[in-house]
């Protein structure tokens, strides 16, 4: 069976075909399977909306658009021309990449109206040395101000909060939007999950697919990477590495934001956080129920009430679908507390402050 890379052929053979003339292939059409296009005629519905046109947003915006997740998707910031240029240059791509989402750069929200699907990664970026509680009360402002935009445009959207510090973040948006708990949704567990995944597969020299790994908490310097059930195609990495490799391991996830941010000097992490940002996504286009690890507000489980923590749901087409409680060991049960209090602590503070 031949198989064609999406490139243009005759069916069925015809000898005055022009493309004989060029000499592209000429296959009979039994023997023809069109690859990758295939897969890229799934008929996407949705509205998708991506706040704030930097790195991490445009990057976003770019997969959303290659996997043909959405029918309309817009970029919007408040930068004049920036999601304007960034939104034509991804549309003009979509010839060769073959995606037909209609993409619009803009600065005006009116430009959203009936999202399905808003993903907010507006606010300032973290500085060397400046931990992502140090942009709290900025970005909080921001958050809030977005939202509020958002809901004038879109009755029941689902939002996806990828804004730093990511935990609290979500709790703004969450409070601001006046939505269902279920449709408010910080990114950074399947973020912190994949940083994880790739320190141990570049440990052991084995495939990312086959690495598994549990991160829950905050997306903070007290998340809980869960060694117990982290595992490489279900064997316990406890078994393959020895305890001290796990350690820094588990301490490199914790500080691999940072980690990035002293190379780049100036922004933050985007390739990734914007990678994780699409799974969830499209998890909740496609209606895959995926299980992944997001910020998500509790509701009595792990011992934490209304506070928004990584722990593992289930992502379908009505947001979170299903919160997992899991057995944890004490240690990584008090580190999980640990870490909610730290965000807890914040959005009270936020709350008393008026932001
Ligand atoms: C990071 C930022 C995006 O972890 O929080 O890279």
């Amino acid at each position: 069976m031949r198989v064609l890379n999406g490139t243009p052929f005759c069916r069925p053979p015809d000898k005055s075909c022009s493309l004989i003339s060029y000499n592209l292939p000429c296959i009979p059409l039994e023997e023809q399977v069109i690859f990758p296009t295939v897969t890229k005629t799934r008929k996407c519905i949705m509205k998708i909306t991506v706040i704030g046109a930097g790195n991490v947003g445009a990057t976003t915006a770019f997969r959303l658009a290659e996997k043909q997740l959405a029918k309309e998707l817009v970029l919007l910031d408040v930068v004049e021309g920036i999601p304007q240029g960034k939104g034509l240059d991804m549309f003009e791509s979509g010839p060769i990449a073959l995606f037909d989402t209609k993409i619009t750069g803009s600065n005006d929200y009116a430009d959203t109206a009936d999202s399905d699907i808003v993903v907010i990664t507006a606010g300032l970026p973290r500085k060397p040395g400046m931990t992502r509680e140090d942009l709290l009360m900025k970005n909080a402002g921001i958050v809030r101000d977005v939202t509020r935009q958002i809901m004038e445009h879109s009755k029941n959207p689902i939002l996806v909060i990828v804004s730093n510090p990511l935990d609290i973040m979500t709790y703004v948006a969450w409070k601001q939007s006046g939505l269902p708990k279920e449709r408010v949704i910080g990114m950074a567990g399947v973020l912190d999950s994949a940083r994880f995944r790739a320190f141990i597969a570049m440990e052991l020299d084995v495939s990312m697919q086959d690495v598994n790994a549990c991160v829950l908490g905050g997306h903070g310097d007290a998340m809980v990477p869960v060694v117990k059930y982290t595992t490489v195609a279900g064997i316990p990495i406890s078994s393959l590495l020895p305890a001290e490799t796990i350690d820094k391991m588990v301490e490199r996830t914790r500080t691999g934001g940072a980690e990035i941010v002293n190379y780049l000097k100036q922004g933050s992490a985007f390739y990734a956080p914007a990678t994780s940002t699409v799974e969830m996504v499209e998890s909740i286009v496609l209606d895959r129920k995926r299980v992944l690890t997001c910020a998500v507000s509790l509701d009595g489980q792990y011992g934490i009430d209304n506070t928004f923590v990584g722990v593992p749901v289930k992502l379908g087409k009505n947001g979170v679908e299903k919160i997992y409680e899991i057995s944890l060991d004490q240690a990584d049960l008090d580190q999980l507390q640990k870490s909610a209090k730290i965000v807890d602590e914040n959005c009270q503070m936020l709350e008393s402050a008026g932001v």
